[in-house]
């Protein structure tokens, strides 16, 4: 049976969230920079150390009186059961019926994993045990490609969360990779990433990792296909595919019809979503370039960051009040997004990463009762890496006149610091949220342009910053494996705290069906095999206008450049 939430009351019906909406009328007037200027505390009442991170929430709009309206609400909903619920494998996936256990995967106890239905420790031990000696072989040269030469270029095929997780780790801790280990991501299916990584792969060192949790998404399989005629192009020898791929996946069945070695298959489960899957065999990539200890260090760091979320108090819980902090924000000031800004040129795909992360999981409109859900969910995630954000989008962020909620994530110091840089960046980090927070009045402009001129009133007008947009900093040492363990962790837990919130199923995403199976008809249309049934006149006139190119144009396959 599935584990639907205890608390049958839409969320909205509870007094705890009255409470809340009835105080967020009272908090809109709120002002960040006069809260900093009554309270000299504000910053230590409001900062907590969480393991390797240190989150500050004083530049968020709340003050004491909310956050304990915040934990009231979280209680009535029966948060520490759903959480216990989550850890202890039960089937909080209700509506595909099953366990979210990814928390499994950095359980470092020598026991048994606390799961209601069976203990999974032995098959993911032995499956992270396989790694290991996989990507030790692979590091010390034994793996060989066709030619007798060791494979040095990894190449990820994969999508969404067997593309994302892995080439975000991957990207963040380039420093760790093992000397001459390259590593490629192929995700898109129109080819040119393909092409550009084949064009820079000598194909007798290359070793394609096929990450696919159902084996059967069509960009991924089209990706692999062509990489395996690439291979057998210049191996001529269909025997090269065994030594030259590999496979992470549910559905090993497939992955040996593939032409997949079973020795080079690695097992995940049923309990494992994609997004939360780089912890897995999906993680394979990580362990090949950064080698097995890195990827050990990465999944001790969120077990850490597990351990800290299954023990502490709700109100000293990181991810309980990143996640209670994010509600305020999206249901009661009414902010439609959410910016993600890293300032360590390390997590330059964090943001991406989190975008599947936390709009896969709880872009939902519909309640575990299957009625809509009572309250906005989700909130558009975005961003980028700060300092460029800076020079790009922060004009709308400063001056747009939008409640903006913003997440900055620093390093203290840079994975690789050239002369005084990294400070650069740090500097720039501390001065946007506090330039966020206070902003600078007309008043302060015009006094600032003393003495004044004709025309200065306008430009102090075009000058003026409103501020009192809401910022959390997280702030950690030199990013390391155990740091970003930690890191995704404590995301991966707000989004479940949040799903409990707005009483949405965060581990299922229905939503994206629809679209493969239209692309699945079109597609059939484009290769001239006819279409299932009328489409619409715009589709129709794209089909015929997209068809038409490529008469006239020719096609032009990656092989036949
Ligand atoms: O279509 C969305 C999705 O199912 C994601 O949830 C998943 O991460 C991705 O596609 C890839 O799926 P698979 O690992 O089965 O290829």
């Amino acid at each position: 049976m599935s584990t639907p939430p205890r608390s049958a009351e839409r969320p909205d019906q509870l007094p705890s969230w009255r409470r809340l909406v009835r105080h967020g009328r009272e908090a809109q007037a709120l002002r960040l920079a006069d809260l900093f200027a009554r309270d000299p505390g504000r910053f230590e009442r409001l900062s907590f150390e969480c393991g390797a991170l240190f989150l500050d929430f004083s530049k968020q709009r709340v003050t004491a009186e909310t956050l304990d309206l915040l934990l009231d609400h979280a209680r009535s909903l029966d948060l520490p059961a759903r959480v216990a619920a989550l850890l202890g494998g039960e089937k909080v996936n209700s509506t595909e019926e099953r366990a979210a256990l990814h928390t499994a995967l950095r359980f470092r106890g020598k026991g048994p994993y606390p799961c209601a239905d069976r203990d999974v420790m032995p098959e993911v031990r032995a499956v992270l045990g396989r790694i290991h000696a996989f990507c030790e072989s692979l590091h010390r040269g034994e793996l060989a490609g066709f030619d007798g030469r060791p494979l040095r270029n990894v190449v990820n095929i994969g999508i969404g969360g067997s593309d994302l997780g892995p080439a975000m780790a991957c990207e963040a801790l380039r420093s760790r990779h093992v000397a001459g280990m390259r590593a490629h991501f192929v995700s898109n299916v129109d080819s040119t990433e393909l092409a550009r990584v084949l064009e820079v792969c000598d194909p007798a060192e290359t070793l394609f990792i096929v990450v696919s949790k159902t084996f059967s998404t069509r960009e991924t399989l089209a990706n692999a296909e062509s990489a395996r005629e690439w291979l057998l192009r210049a191996a001529n020898d269909p025997a090269a595919v065994a030594r030259h791929f590999a496979a992470a996946t549910a559905r090993e069945d497939r992955a040996r019809d593939f032409g997949i070695e079973p020795g080079r298959v690695f097992g995940l489960w049923d309990w494992v979503g994609g997004r939360y899957s780089l912890w897995s065999a999906a993680g394979l990539a990580i362990a090949a370039v950064a080698g097995a200890d890195t990827f050990e260090a990465l999944l001790a760091g969120a077990g850490e960051m597990d351990a800290h979320f299954r023990a502490a108090p709700l109100e000293a819980n990181a991810p309980v009040l990143l996640a209670l902090i994010g509600i305020w924000n999206r249901n009661v000031l009414g902010a439609p997004t959410l910016a993600v800004l890293p300032y360590d040129g390390a997590l330059g795909l964090f943001p991406a990463y989190l975008q599947q992360l936390e709009m896969e999981s709880n872009g939902k409109r519909v309640d575990h009762s299957g009625g809509p859900a009572a309250l906005e969910t989700c909130p558009v995630v975005w961003g980028g890496l700060g300092n460029d954000a800076q020079h790009a989008f922060f004009q709308k962020l400063h001056q747009g006149g939008e409640l903006v909620p913003c997440d900055f994530i620093v390093a203290a110091r840079g994975q690789c610091e050239i002369g005084g840089q990294h400070l650069e960046s740090v500097a720039n980090a501390l001065a946007q949220s506090r330039a966020m927070m206070r902003g600078r009045s007309a008043e302060e402009v015009s006094r600032e342009m003393y003495p004044p001129h004709a025309g200065d009133l306008l430009a102090a007008a075009h000058r003026a910053v409103p501020g009192n947009q809401p910022t959390t900093t997280i702030v950690y040492d030199r990013l390391g494996p155990a740091t970003l363990g930690a890191l995704i962790a404590l995301y991966e837990h707000k989004v479940f705290v949040q799903g409990v919130c707005w009483g949405v199923n965060s581990f299922d995403q229905w939503g994206v069906e629809l679209g493969k199976e239209i692309a699945r008809d079109i597609l059939a249309r484009l290769a001239g095999e006819g279409g299932t049934g009328e489409v619409d006149a715009s589709t129709a006139g794209l089909l015929r206008r997209v068809l038409a190119l490529r008469a006239q144009r020719g096609e032009e396959s990656v092989h036949e450049r």
